[in-house]
């Protein structure tokens, strides 16, 4: 029986209508931004594999920091312990994170990063006395699948059976819309900044991400980056906060911050958000956690991606495909990412699984938001791989009827 039949016997995969959906891909091994088949095809991982890859699969530098860390201290309790990875991939971050951010709190997935960070937000107010217990959220966003992060998120296809299990959020459109929502009970203000990525690879400009971070200020609440996508020079920016110049309360990571190798998720905060509670009365810790946090193979693959970013042309690489994709694609472009949007009907348009299906047959992974095409490689891509992807793209959409 092939992998795919007994797939089809035990499993449930995400995001899938399984009555309808075709054998899954049986993937065997990954080098750079090749997939390879049991069937010996090749395949471009053109969503660097839900745009978690950013040094491309099987890297041999960090399949060698996986590997170490895995012979000295697989994982260990966070509650009362501490581990050289966790340290160290600490510091790391808030050398590079947008100045201000001071304190990590790990946790195991960009959903539990951004559940987290509303529940710090939430706490932090109630630790000061105070009664701020409202969020707002920039409309068209998506944060996650859990509680809190679909509350946040807009309302969709995604989280619609489940709406009795969120609480209210108010979303805004625009920077006017965010003014006359924001009153002295606003917890926090949540955004994706630049750039908005299940919602449909939206994208903004640095002047409002700017304008939301100025009005959180003039209103005393919180501002949470959602960074999940765009940390990690995805948007050709080390962070997609540093092309407004903005630091916000708390950011929200995961997705590359491991490469695309390992689940981990971080939500970094400033040290005035992390003093509020500090205190002699034990009902004022923030009690969160996760059996995982702070991973100690996956925080030893985030440093090596780190230095990774350090020693080699990384964030180059993405301002090449960023040129290269601005060149070969009608449609827009952030950093590492190509969106090429055709009229549809949405998520649920049926022109996404037929295009996904013709880019399969020429050997190249894309997955449609519906009727928005867009493509997101691992960073190491090179010149002519991404040409010859440019060209697949193209030659598709042309071919619509
Ligand atoms: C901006 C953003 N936030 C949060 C998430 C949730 O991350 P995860 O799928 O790791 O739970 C995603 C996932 O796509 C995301 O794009």
């Amino acid at each position: 029986m092939s992998l795919a039949d007994r797939d089809r016997k035990v499993l449930w995969h995400p995001y899938t209508q399984m009555q309808t959906a075709g054998a899954p891909l049986e993937i065997v091994r990954g080098e750079g931004v090749w997939l390879y088949t049991e069937d010996g095809r090749r395949i471009m991982d053109g969503v660097s594999s839900w745009w978690v890859n950013i040094h491309g699969h099987s890297h041999p530098k960090l399949n060698d920091a996986l590997a170490a860390q895995a012979r000295e201290l697989e994982h260990v309790i966070f509650a009362g312990c501490t581990h050289r990875p966790a340290v160290e991939l600490a510091e790391r971050l808030l050398a590079v994170l947008p100045p201000g951010l001071a304190r990590v709190f790990y946790s195991d997935n960009g959903s539990t990063a951004v559940e987290a960070a509303l529940k710090m937000a939430l706490q932090y107010w109630s630790n000061l006395g105070g009664k701020r217990t409202r969020f707002l959220s920039l409309a068209g966003g998506y944060h996650g699948d859990t509680a809190g992060a679909m509350s946040v998120s807009a309302p969709s296809v995604f989280n619609a059976a489940f709406e009795p299990m969120m609480f209210p959020v108010e979303q805004f459109r625009d920077l006017e819309e965010l003014e006359a929502l924001l009153r002295d009970d606003t917890a926090a203000v949540l955004i994706e900044p630049m750039l908005q990525g299940a919602g449909g690879m939206v994208m903004w400009p640095a002047e409002f991400v700017r304008g939301v971070r100025e009005l959180c200020d003039r209103h005393g609440t919180l501002l949470i980056a959602d960074e999940v996508l765009t940390g990690f020079g995805r948007t050709g920016k080390m962070f997609a906060c540093e092309h407004a110049g903005i630091t916000p309360d708390i950011i929200c990571l995961s997705k590359g911050l491991t490469a695309g190798y390992m689940p981990l998720g971080a939500t970094v905060t400033t040290q005035a958000v992390y003093e509020a509670f500090l205190s002699n009365d034990r009902s004022k810790t923030f009690f969160h956690g996760h059996s995982y946090t702070a991973n100690p193979l996956a925080c030893a693959v985030g440093v090596a991606s780190l230095k990774l970013f350090a020693e080699e042309p990384v964030l180059e690489n993405v301002a090449r495909i960023e040129g290269q994709m601005r060149a070969g694609l009608n449609g827009r472009v952030m950093g590492g990412v190509g969106v090429v949007e055709l009229e549809g009907a949405g998520y649920l348009d049926n022109v996404g699984p037929r295009l996904a299906a013709e880019f399969l047959k020429r050997g190249l992974l894309l997955r449609p938001l519906g009727n928005v095409v867009y493509f997101m490689p691992p960073y190491c891509i090179t010149e002519t791989e991404t040409e010859w992807a440019l060209a697949q793209i193209r030659e598709v959409i042309n071919s619509l009827p």
